[in-house]
């Protein structure tokens, strides 16, 4: 599914250089549930945005659903974002001017869905993340357990079979987190690669894979039940 190689990113503005990866290697399967921990600034976000399209690396080649994508056009690269991959983001992202209805609709509209098929799988995917009620309302009439299923609703509109998660559960109580989590475990077991980012370690207990980051290097990455390095 996600084929890093060499992958090294440093951010320049004027004469400032940060280096947030050192070429780093990661290899992650199809069907896999990844978690990534690491302290702030262990370049944790910059490997998200990178796996996620968002940004380029500065040096190293990726591979994502066998397609190398550095050599895609700004075209192609929204359209792999939109068809391939789900975001979910520690503060939800969603268009307070719109409803939660809306919203969910929205990856369906810039694919070309008609109407009628964006509303029926937008009204399918609340109803499962429990939203049914409120798909009229506003994000700022929701809590934030209920906003970020709304965002994770947006985020399988498109049936991707990649979802990224930064600190999905940053903003939540223990209640809402245990309840975005049980999601992200049966999204998982329908088949969805999952990538989540999380300070928490029970959070990174649902995960069948933990790597931890320490100042853009991959320190450790151990499967549930073996040590891998
Ligand atoms: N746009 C940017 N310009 C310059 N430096 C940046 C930029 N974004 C991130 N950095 C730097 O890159 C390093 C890695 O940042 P990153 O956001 O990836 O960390 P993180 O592991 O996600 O941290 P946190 O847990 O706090 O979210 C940090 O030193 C940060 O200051
Ligand atoms: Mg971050």
């Amino acid at each position: 599914m996600i084929t890093l190689h060499g992958i090294t990113k440093v951010y320049k503005n004027g004469p400032l250089e940060v280096q947030a990866l050192m070429p780093l290697d990661l290899h992650i399967e199809s069907g896999e549930f990844v978690a990534i921990m690491g302290s702030s600034g262990s370049g944790k976000s910059t490997l998200m945005n990178i796996i996620g399209c968002l940004d380029v690396p500065s040096d190293g080649s990726y591979e994502l659903d066998g397609e190398p994508v550095q050599t895609l056009s700004e075209e192609e690269l929204a359209k792999v974002r939109n068809r391939k991959i789900g975001f979910v983001f520690q503060s939800f992202n969603l268009l307070g001017r719109q409803t939660v209805l809306q919203n969910v609709t929205l990856p369906m509209m810039y694919a070309g869905l008609s109407r009628e098929k964006r509303n029926e799988r937008a009204l399918d995917l609340l109803d499962k993340v429990g939203l049914a009620e409120r798909v009229k309302h506003r994000p700022t009439e929701l809590s934030g357990g209920q906003k970020q299923r709304v965002a994770i609703a947006r985020a399988l509109t498109m049936n991707a079979p990649l979802l990224l998660a930064d600190e999905p559960t940053g903003n939540l109580d223990t209640k809402s987190s245990y309840e975005i989590m049980a999601l992200f475990k049966q999204i998982h077991e329908e088949g969805t690669t999952i990538v989540l980012v999380t300070h928490e370690p029970d959070i990174a207990e649902h995960a069948d894979r933990v790597i931890t980051f320490g100042d853009g290097r991959i320190l450790s990455d151990k499967r549930k039940g073996s040590e891998r390095s």
